[in-house]
């Protein structure tokens, strides 16, 4: 069978494709540039751009299930084509979505639903990998400026997201059903960065900056506004599914979820 991985050059992406590869499935990879997408050779790599749906013609002909995220574009602004999305899908008699959501569920959740086609929601609140975003400041000054040092998240592994939706996929009993999807700790950053400094072996400094600074920060970034908001409220006065960790993973993957302290020894050299 043939499943279709939206995003897939992404840092999730990428493990879904791993994961559908592992179990002997084929994948059709979606990438806006496929001559960069840097994708297994056995991957079918086609291009073309979720905002966009007539660049999507012919993309989901063939698909048992589709691996779906919910923003595009550089600003990762909500996509607004669910609805051409889900038609497309469904004429082309794809069976089951998993759509991956980015922290509420939205206009794509609500197209998918409304089309009839089976699917599930994988909620994971963070992704481990965006903590390589302090590489650059741990590397030159030792430590990080951050909002919000104390406030807990379940960060999941990416690996884990990739894995929990190749599981997913490859299903077949799709009835909506969401799965918030976290690692097995609920950490804040300031706990975060220390055991990145035990695997790294240096004491690393947090400097804790105000919402204001870190909303400049990600305006600065290129980051939509809603994204912005979304990341100000998220970091500030989370939901209980951001820090309430949940046994999905394994439930899902059969393997127990992949702790933090791994994450930081596995990517230890991106930090020193
Ligand atoms: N990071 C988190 O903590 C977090 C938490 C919850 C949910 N999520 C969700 O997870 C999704 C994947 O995150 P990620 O970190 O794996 O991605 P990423 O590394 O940031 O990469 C973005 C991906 O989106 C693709 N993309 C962007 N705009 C596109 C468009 N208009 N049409 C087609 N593809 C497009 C890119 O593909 P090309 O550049 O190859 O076209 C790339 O594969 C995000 O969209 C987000 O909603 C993330």
């Amino acid at each position: 069978m043939t499943y279709l991985v939206t995003a897939a050059t992404g840092r999730a992406g990428r493990h879904v494709v791993a994961e559908l590869l592992r179990k002997g499935e084929k994948v059709r990879a979606l990438t806006r540039d496929p001559a960069s997408a840097n994708l297994p050779p056995e991957v079918e790599v086609v291009g073309g751009d979720l905002t966009d749906p007539a660049s999507l013609a012919g993309a989901f002909d063939g698909v048992t299930g589709v691996h779906l995220v919910v923003q595009g574009g550089d600003g990762y602004a909500t996509l607004r084509t669910g609805p051409d999305i889900a038609v497309l899908a469904k004429r082309a008699g794809v069976q089951r979505v998993v759509v991956l959501w980015n922290g509420d569920p939205g206009p794509v959740e609500e197209a998918i639903a409304a089309s009839g086609l089976p699917w599930s929601s994988l909620q994971p609140p963070d992704f481990m990998v965006n903590t390589l975003s302090w590489a650059a400041s741990i590397k030159a000054t030792g430590g990080i400026s951050e909002p919000f040092g104390d406030v807990l998240s379940a960060a999941v592994h990416e690996a884990d997201v990739g894995a929990a939706s190749a599981a997913l996929l490859v299903r077949e009993d799709h009835s909506g059903q969401a799965y918030p999807l976290t690692g097995p700790e609920a950490l804040s950053p300031r706990r975060k960065l220390a055991i990145l400094g035990e695997a790294i072996g240096r004491d690393l400094v947090f400097t804790e900056l105000t919402e204001n600074q870190a909303r400049e920060r990600w305006q600065r970034a290129g980051h939509a506004p809603d994204l912005v908001d979304l990341l100000a409220s998220w970091a500030k006065n989370p939901p209980a599914s951001a820090y309430t960790v949940t046994g999905n993973v394994e439930r899902l993957t059969g393997r127990p979820a992949r702790d933090f302290a791994s994450w930081a020894a596995e990517y230890a050299s991106s930090f020193r």
